[in-house]
């Protein structure tokens, strides 16, 4: 799997950048002939794996097994887009190929008392089309409303269809998320008529500032790359990705958006691989095949990043009692994973540490999840946090930011239910040496984290980030597209807040109400680790607060509803933009 970016622009040389494959050690390639990508599978960060050949539908294709799993279920590996993106310099007229998109605001849409557009480019484009534009906008109702789209199939242009995008009230403070959607809405009519080649302009792109053009182009080829991508991984059929090149006309060319866009399709790779690990089913997506993911980014960048795997002896030697409490009931055994960037050159001016929740699957443990609403059947997603932290890790290690050293921490493990499983009553010991009375096995998230917090503490970082699909009450509080956030540094909640707005994801400060600890006393430990119903994901948070060193600056993200967007059946990808923009500007 491969994801290009090729710029071209009137002014400057061709840039081709490429990622490189993010899940060869758990998939295997199914032959795609019309894209005749490379063969070529890396068995480097795995030991045990198995090259061979098998026939599907008579073709023959390799793939790599890391073990026999459940269900005998081996993802094939995917394309992913190969979008060439172009900067042009030329009229809306002159360009040829198969969609004309046009983002228009509701305002670009204002017609004259005798129905005729007032924006220069609008009635332009209406002219040559014989007055079609605004007869078919009047007709659908067509005001430029953020979401309204509509598509003209035409003849004797050289375009064969216009299409017009909504972008609501225009470019306000953030424009991200509407660009995005925009396009969203071109990679949709490309697949909806298979087109090749798109073009994108903006009705009125004149007043933008050289910056903004910059965002801009980046967010619409986020959301044309993300909005073509298609897992099909699990899927015995896939159809094939049509979109090709996407040229970019009105939005300025040369190197800085070269720069630019190649920076995108970096926190793109980033995130298709944070939604591939979330949408790998649980017998698949084991601990031990996320430690091996991690040891392969780890191996793809090895000149900034290093790999190290703790297995369950090396975890008790580090006294991670609450963690391997955790996984003590599950066949597969956990794995502590630590993931180190360095920069490439150059000193280290700031540490940081990325933690994220990986309970690759979360049955709740005798607490099982019961009764409709539970989601035990989605808990797959409960490694989220991981997926995340990984994501970045994937993205920064193409970006290499100076000045800066980032710890990748992921307590891996599952949640289940045996005879050697933990029980609601049992009092763990974590690494600080705090003691925690399980009064609920479903709280177990918190319990791994705690541990995975001691040791990033133990790095000598002076911030961290940890993100867990923790709490069902943060998606109570926030529904399903907010991720709450906990910090008691108001430095800390400034500067991922900021990066939150320059990566266009959502999250909103919640209070550590100190006096709310009350519900997490013990009567026979130092604490419990459940409160009861009642702000739950802040007696959560103040928990985690138990297992950071007080001078180390530290917030913490609920993903638990981002995490997964319910309508499309997939993993969103949630939080790696952030995370990149976040490592970013505490680079030098
Ligand atoms: N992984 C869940 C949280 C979750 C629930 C995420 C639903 C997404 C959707 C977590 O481990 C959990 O079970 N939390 C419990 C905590 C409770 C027992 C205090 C919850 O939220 O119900
Ligand atoms: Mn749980
Ligand atoms: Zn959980």
């Amino acid at each position: 799997m491969a994801a290009f970016i090729r710029v071209a622009s009137t002014s400057s040389p061709t840039l081709l950048a490429s990622t490189s494959s993010s899940f060869s050690i758990f998939t295997k390639l199914r032959s795609i002939p019309h894209l005749g990508f490379s063969f070529s599978v890396n068995t480097a960060a795995t030991s045990g794996n198995r090259l061979l050949f098998c026939s599907r539908r008579g073709k023959r294709m390799a793939h790599t097994i890391t073990k026999a799993t459940l269900g005998l279920t081996h993802p094939v590996e995917i394309e992913s887009p190969k979008i060439s993106f172009a900067a042009k310099d030329i009229n809306l007229m002159e360009w040829k190929g198969d969609i004309l998109a046009i983002g228009v605001t509701e305002k670009d849409m204002i017609k004259d008392e005798n129905s005729k557009f007032q924006n220069a480019v609008l009635k332009m484009l209406d002219s040559q089309l014989n007055g079609l534009l605004s007869e078919v906008s009047t007709e659908e109702d067509f005001t430029g409303r953020a979401g309204q789209s509509t598509v003209l199939r035409l003849s004797g242009l050289g375009t064969k269809r216009v299409s017009l995008v909504g972008l609501g009230k225009g470019p306000t403070g953030s424009s991200t998320c509407a660009y995005r959607s925009l396009g969203e809405s071109v990679a949709s009519a490309a697949k909806a008529s298979q087109a090749n080649n798109v073009a994108v302009a903006l009705a009125s792109s004149e007043g933008l500032t050289p910056e903004l053009k910059l965002t801009t182009a980046s967010a619409i080829a986020t959301g044309a790359l993300l909005g073509t991508y298609e897992d099909n991984r699990f899927k015995s059929e896939s159809k094939k990705l049509a979109l090709k090149s996407v040229d970019f006309l009105g939005l300025g060319t040369g190197p800085e958006l070269e720069k630019k866009l190649k920076y995108t399709e970096d926190i793109c790779a980033g995130v298709i691989l944070g939604k591939e690990l979330v949408n790998a089913p649980p017998n698949v997506l084991t601990p031990e095949v996320l430690a091996n993911e991690a040891k392969k980014i780890a191996s793809t960048y090895s000149d900034v990043f290093t790999a190290s795997i703790l297995d369950t002896e090396q975890c008790k030697e580090l006294k991670m009692g609450s963690y391997l409490g955790v996984a003590a009931a599950s066949a597969n055994p956990p794995k502590f994973i630590h993931l180190c960037y360095k920069p490439p050159s150059g000193s280290v001016k700031t540490k940081l540490a990325l933690v994220g929740k990986g309970l690759t699957f979360d049955s709740g443990g005798y607490n099982i999840k019961t009764g409709p609403g539970c989601l035990i059947e989605l808990m797959k997603f409960d490694m989220g946090g991981s997926a995340a932290v990984l994501g970045a890790a994937k993205a920064l290690g193409q970006i290499k930011p100076a000045g800066v050293e980032v710890h990748f921490i992921v307590a891996a493990c599952e949640n289940m239910i045996s005879g050697t499983g933990m029980r609601p009553g049992d009092i763990l010991t974590a690494s600080n040496g705090k003691t925690i009375e399980v009064n609920n096995t479903d709280a177990e998230g918190r319990l791994t984290l705690a541990d995975a917090l001691v040791y990033a503490c133990n790095q000598g970082v002076d911030k961290i980030v940890d993100l867990a699909t923790l709490t069902g009450a943060c998606i109570v509080a926030l529904g399903p597209s907010i991720a709450g956030i906990f910090t008691p540094s108001d430095d800390l909640a400034k500067e991922v807040v900021a990066a939150s707005e320059v990566a266009g994801e959502k999250l909103w400060r919640l209070p550590m109400e100190e006096s709310y600890w009350e519900s997490m006393k013990s009567g026979v430990a130092d604490m419990v680790n459940t409160g009861g119903r009642q702000g739950g994901s802040i007696t959560a948070a103040l928990f985690l607060k138990q297992f950071v060193d007080e001078n180390v600056q530290w917030l913490h993200i609920d993903m638990a509803g981002p995490v997964w967007n319910d309508k499309k059946k997939t993993a969103t990808g949630f939080a790696i933009p952030t995370l990149v923009e976040w490592v970013v500007a505490n680079s030098s």
